[in-house]
């Protein structure tokens, strides 16, 4: 993945956990400079591998640290010039939703070895929808929460997020029942 998601981890853990934390996490990750350099694509793993010493230099479940990371995203592009891309794709939550994978088409302009999710919303009522995942890649779900639950916070929302289907099941991308008030 790109290196903006590794600055990204990286910002969070330091502004959460410390400065001495963050080393910790570093080291044990293995990953070195070329890793946070914004627009360079990386090897996937070494994200993951992030996650992971994250995981254990803290004591948290993967799981936590990638809703965290999905919270913390929200407002970190916002922070580093995206505002405008956020801003465009959507002033409520559902409209947001349906419109992510265009959002992804507009980063792929500025990061042309992008793989982004795709996203598809369906059964939408006045406070509900059914949120469909695709990704090359696995084991992402908690990120999609947390991400879901950024998005409550930026469109002042309660949001509760059920997971119907998980790829890691079924194979074929996972589905979540999303809820907001
Ligand atoms: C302006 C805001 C955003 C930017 C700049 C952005 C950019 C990116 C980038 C650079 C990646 C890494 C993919 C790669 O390197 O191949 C990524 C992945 C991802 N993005 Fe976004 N993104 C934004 C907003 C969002 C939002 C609001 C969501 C909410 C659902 C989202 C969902 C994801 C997910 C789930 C992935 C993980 C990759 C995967 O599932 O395969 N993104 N995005």
């Amino acid at each position: 993945m790109y290196g903006l998601i590794n600055i990204a981890i990286r910002d969070l853990i330091k502004s959460k956990f410390g400065e001495q934390q963050w080393l910790a996490v570093l080291s044990q990750s293995g990953a070195s400079d070329a890793d946070f350099v914004r627009m360079r694509s990386g090897d996937d793993a070494m994200t993951y591998a992030l996650v992971g010493a994250a995981s254990e230099v803290l004591d948290m479940p993967a799981s936590d640290i990638l809703q965290a990371f999905g919270q913390y995203w929200t407002e970190f592009t916002a922070q580093e010039g995206y505002g405008p891309l956020m801003d465009a794709a959507g002033s409520t939550l559902p409209e947001f939703l349906e419109n992510l994978d265009q959002l992804h088409t507009r980063v792929g302009m500025m990061y042309p070895d992008l793989k982004p999710p795709s996203f598809s919303c369906s059964d939408i009522t006045e406070n509900s929808l059914t949120l469909q995942y695709e990704s090359e890649r696995d084991g992402l779900d908690d990120l999609v929460i947390g991400l879901l639950h950024g998005l409550g916070t930026r469109f002042e929302v309660e949001v509760s997020v059920q997971l119907v289907s998980s790829k890691a099941d079924t194979g074929v991308g996972s589905v979540f029942h999303v809820t907001w008030s």
